[in-house]
């Protein structure tokens, strides 16, 4: 993780929203580890629920409203479960909640790490932990995912549809300064690798070219930069991974292959993200979705939640909790569980939790 300063004495006011489905449960979980870590190190924080969830919002027909935005401005960070409820149209709280928050509070970076822990399964046969240890910067505020578009003729059998990729020249340059950053604190391999489709998304992808490679070109010489395909990604992903440092990328693409990056990761059950403005509010999520078919079963796995506070933590500065965090993890992922995936972990939601707990208080500092 990037390493940031912290200030002395601060008291951290979070934002906690549980969400739909296993949400709260995670949630939950991640929580009971940050009250473990903050009593080790002193941390002094307070949390604050917000009840933005699909079940109010089948209530009383509220999402996220801009008194919401302006309270959530005053906190140091937001900690999130999960949206998604299957009771509600799909879209409606994916955009009224999670896609609003991310827009409102110009979350403009989705950082989405993928590495393999020890004793992790992975179905890539014949990669381990050091073959699969590298980061997504997605854009998070443009490309597909602005809602520009509409229809023609709607329902008719001329009927058209579009929906437009907008990619500002400011946008694409502040995620890439952010991954060219990212990449030289990061001091692995010093590569940042662009995702993108330049043989045929000509436009957006020769803006995104160009900025890649004026920036780096120009401040940031000692970073090596490549060029991958989005669709030869995939591929490479799955054949050798050990082949990325940092990747960047735009929202829509981010948004496909972190799902294949936590599959070799060993799953949606611990893949972490954090929703990122380094100049505001940032907003950390396991990047799994609700999974509402787990809900109340204690069979979901809190680690990619638990994750989550490791990342916050480590944003705001907390750089020996969020390591320790992340130690006590690797402890309770290597020792003690015998899955990642929900219900075949060797143990409950709750269990996992305690665990993560226990080696923090029990780990040296
Ligand atoms: C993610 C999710 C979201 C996205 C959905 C729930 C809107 O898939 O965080 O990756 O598409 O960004
Ligand atoms: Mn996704």
């Amino acid at each position: 993780m990037v390493k940031t300063k912290k200030s002395p004495a601060k008291k951290y006011n979070i934002a906690v929203i549980g969400g739909d489905g296993t949400g709260p449960e995670v949630v939950a979980e991640g929580l009971k580890v940050l009250k473990a870590v903050a009593q080790k190190h002193n941390i002094d924080y307070s949390l604050k629920e917000f009840d933005f969830t699909g079940k109010r919002y089948l209530k009383t027909g509220k999402l996220v409203g801009d008194k919401d935005v302006e309270e959530l401005k005053t906190f140091d960070s937001i900690y999130l479960g999960a949206v998604g409820d299957p009771e509600v149209k799909p879209g409606i709280i994916e955009h009224g909640v999670l896609l609003k928050l991310r827009f409102a509070l110009d979350q403009y970076i989705n950082l989405r790490p993928v590495i393999l822990y020890p004793n992790v399964w992975t179905p890539v046969r014949d990669k381990g932990p050091e073959q699969i240890d590298f980061v997504v910067v997605r854009e998070n505020t443009e490309g597909l995912y602005v809602g520009t578009g509409g229809y023609l003729k709607k329902g008719s059998q001329d009927e058209v549809a579009t929906q437009v990729s907008v990619n500002t020249r400011k946008g694409v340059e502040r995620c890439l300064r952010y991954a060219f950053e990212y990449t030289k604190k990061r001091n692995k391999r010093k590569q940042l690798t662009l995702v993108g489709k330049t043989n045929v998304l000509t436009y957006a992808w020769d803006l995104w070219e160009r900025a890649f490679h004026e920036i780096g070109q120009k401040d940031y010489p000692g970073i090596k930069r490549e060029y991958s395909h989005v669709d030869a990604t995939c591929m490479w992903f799955v054949k050798n991974p050990e082949w990325f440092d940092v990747i960047v990328t735009d929202n829509m693409f981010g948004d496909i292959i972190t799902d294949l990056g936590a599959v070799i990761q060993g799953g949606m059950g611990i893949a972490a993200g954090g929703n990122l403005n380094p100049e505001g509010v940032s907003m950390y999520e396991p990047i799994g979705g609700s999974a509402p078919k787990y809900t109340g079963t204690g069979k979901i796995n809190p680690m990619a939640s638990i994750m989550s506070v490791q990342m916050m933590l480590d944003q705001m500065g907390e750089t020996t909790a969020a390591d320790i965090l992340e130690r006590a993890c690797v402890e309770v992922i290597t020792k003690k569980m015998k899955s990642m995936a929900a219900g075949r972990m060797g143990m409950t939601t709750t269990e996992v939790g305690d665990c993560v707990a226990d080696a923090i208080l029990s780990l040296p500092a």
